[in-house]
């Protein structure tokens, strides 16, 4: 056997380590959680709210950090969150549907803080006893789902804001409409509709806050331009996939979720919980 040469062996270390680096990178890129912080200020912040923390979890898509998520619960309870949303797609609908880690996860969040919950497209895409097993199960936990519905949450003081949340397959802006209709110009309401790509719809209804999610930050992130690559109901190159977006007088805040569907990595694009603290000066 003809023995390798010097330089044969210096490119099998430079590969071996490169692959080792890439794997490495493409494991931190979907398992490394940011936390994104905002301040919402705003005179429609009752005093009795200021400084209350809403942490939105987005799009776990069945995925699990550590054993049972521990990572992840780790960093919202660090938090101290006052409300917890859970904007959508927690269960996946490809090829990972797993329902009893699902609820587990649910249960979980709900031991933190109140959790309130809407579908996403993927949830209402279930098979009809997979869906109802999910619900089920997850209510009994304790979490609150929002099935176009709105609830009033109050502070200690007695002051009230507005929790709307907007199944998936709703008729948006017609049934947003239904659900506002009889509720107060002034006060703050905050709506939980899981795809961004709605925004003029849910800006004119007028609510304050929307907390979506689903366009998975596109994928990919590209260095510099501060785009993801693709979106689903957005394309090629979208534009609503993360950070805080303002149409009027509503501020969208948008999750990059925490997991993955079809495609299984992500790049430049770290899971991400979102945590917003109103202020009322
Ligand atoms: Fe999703």
């Amino acid at each position: 056997m003809k023995p390798i040469s010097k330089k044969k062996k210096r490119i099998r270390w430079v590969a071996a380590i490169l692959f080792v680096l890439c794997a490495g990178f493409c494991y931190w890129s979907n398992n490394s959680i940011q936390i994104t912080n905002y301040t919402y200020i705003s005179e429609e912040v009752p005093e009795g709210f200021d400084g209350y923390t809403i942490v939105q979890l987005s799009d776990l898509h069945n995925k699990k950090f550590l054993n049972d998520n521990a990572s992840l619960l780790k960093k919202v309870k660090a938090l101290q969150p006052d409300l917890i949303v859970l904007t959508g797609d927690i269960v996946d609908n490809s090829h990972h549907t797993n329902i009893d880690k699902a609820v587990l996860f649910t249960n979980q969040v709900q031991q933190i803080a109140q959790t309130y919950y809407i579908t996403g497209n993927h949830e209402v895409s279930l098979k009809r006893k997979e869906y109802l097993d999910f619900i089920k199960r997850m209510k009994a936990g304790g979490v609150v789902y929002l099935k176009d519905e709105i609830v009033h949450l109050k502070s200690e003081s007695g002051e009230t804001i507005s929790l709307i949340g907007l199944a998936d397959d709703s008729l948006l802006s017609p049934k947003l409409e239904e659900i506002m209709r009889g509720e107060p110009e002034e006060g703050l309401s905050v709506l939980l509709a899981h795809e961004p790509q709605y925004i003029n719809f849910y800006a004119e209804t007028g609510v304050d806050i929307v907390f979506s999610g689903h366009a998975h930050g596109g994928q990919f992130r590209i260095p510099f331009l501060h785009r993801g690559l693709y979106a689903p109901d957005q394309g090629l190159f979208p534009t609503l996939t993360e950070g805080s977006v303002t149409r009027d007088s509503t501020t969208m805040y948008i999750s990059r979720g925490l997991g993955n569907s079809a495609f299984p990595q992500r790049l430049m694009n770290r899971p991400e919980i979102v945590c917003v603290r109103l202020s009322c000066s």
